[in-house]
């Protein structure tokens, strides 16, 4: 007996993941809303089943497909990406189901082989290469680095569903499945924060992805991503946002990152945000003890300048400034000027390693690193006014975000 159902997508094809509520640390992301993972169930001549989900929810499939059709009936088993969130119950499944075949990229099957020793028998497919359902047909396009060297999509002809895995797709646990359900604020941010996190590095991969699939003369009626809702009416703003994330063009916003151990790094980031806000540049500021990395990311996805703020603390930059440096660094940022700034007691080494990170990261430096000795006084508070108004000048003339 099912206890778990599966949600029609169109007359033949069914959702069949599972919903995690509670996640909140998806590999460093802080997933504040939880997740999804996307399985979808094929009901053509030749039942298919494309991806499975993260293991401790593999049952919870299988009841989602019982709902539908015996599991020990699925004929074809497609992977599209070898992670754990999405491969994690594969092993399980073919074990389970005994699929006449199993799919995947040539490094799809390679990885999936890293991961379960042992795992025999998984077809290799090539780029652009199809097959027969019976009654319908799926192609295959790779789509390295979207999010791993293995990443392919799956494209349902006769239903025009493109099945994306991590491309398209965001963490936000629902219990809307549609893309319609929900609304356009919530989509655009957990969106955003999606590509910032994890394509972000990748995005010359994903400009390279719109010209194949615009030279494949691709316009899928749906994209089912492998995470969150499935696009069905907001399919063409989901694309135009990608195009526009992948062009990463910088726009008249600063961020301003910091922390801060007694509040003199605090009272100097207040004071910088004022000098970019008289100009009229946007500016956020974030403080890393109440703000995670992953939130940071994602108010970087439009900037065009970094600004932070580090106290010494034994010689050094505090940690959770080098966390968030080290953590931006990985999603190769481009095309924004910075500065430094921060406070210390006696030595004050922080700052210039700060400086020395945001160049290692191509960030242009604006002005010399600006210190405080223990608490800023006015006469600091005004030089950070004039860093702010600094910056603010080198942003003028760019979008507003
Ligand atoms: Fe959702 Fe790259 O895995």
């Amino acid at each position: 007996m099912n206890v778990y159902d599966a949600t029609r997508i169109t007359d033949n094809v069914y959702w069949v993941g599972a919903v995690d509520w509670s996640v909140r640390d998806f590999h460093g992301y802080l997933t504040s809303n939880g997740t999804t993972y996307n399985a979808y169930l094929v009901m053509a001549d030749k039942v298919t089943l494309v991806d499975t989900v993260k293991r401790p929810y593999g049952k919870e499939m299988l009841s989602r497909i019982s709902s539908v059709i015996d599991p020990g009936k699925i004929d074809y088993i497609i992977s599209n990406h070898a992670e754990m969130d999405h491969s994690g119950y594969l092993l399980d499944t073919i074990e389970a189901v005994k699929p006449e075949k199993v799919f995947a990229s040539s490094l799809g099957v390679k990885a999936l082989r890293e991961h379960f020793h042992g795992i025999k028998d998984v077809i290799e497919v090539k780029d652009g290469e199809a097959i027969d359902l019976g009654n319908r047909h799926i192609t295959f396009y790779e789509t390295k680095m979207l999010h791993w060297p293995d990443s392919m999509f799956s494209f349902l002809q006769e239903d025009g569903i493109l099945f994306s895995q991590d491309a398209f797709g965001m963490h936000l646990a629902s219990s809307e499945r549609f893309d319609d359900e929900l609304r356009d604020y919530l989509l655009e941010h957990e969106a955003a924060k999606y590509y910032a996190n994890i394509l972000l590095p990748f995005s010359n991969f994903v400009n390279k992805l719109f010209a194949k699939v615009e030279a494949a003369g691709l316009e899928p009626a749906i994209i089912a991503p492998d995470h969150g809702p499935i696009w069905r009416k907001r399919v063409e703003w989901i694309l135009e946002l990608y195009k526009a994330w992948a062009a990463r063009e910088p726009k008249n916003k600063a961020v301003i990152v910091y922390d801060t151990m007694w509040g003199s790094t605090d009272l100097m980031a207040r004071a910088i945000c004022d000098g970019l806000k008289e100009q009229g540049t946007r500016v956020k500021v974030m403080k890393l003890r109440s703000d995670h990395r992953s939130d940071v990311a994602t108010e970087l996805l439009e900037a065009g300048a970094l600004i932070v703020g580090s106290p010494t603390i034994n010689g050094n930059i505090f940690p959770t400034v080098a966390d968030v440096l080290a953590y931006i660094r990985g999603l190769k940022p481009v095309g924004m000027v910075g500065a430094a700034f921060g406070s210390y007691g006696w030595s004050g080494e922080a700052t210039k390693q700060v400086e020395e990170l945001l160049e290692g990261m191509n960030v242009e430096l604006v002005t010399e690193r600006l210190q405080s000795k223990y608490v800023p006084d006015g006469g600091v508070l005004s030089e950070c006014r004039k860093l702010g108004q600094a910056v603010a000048a080198r942003l003028s003339g760019l979008p507003m975000p």
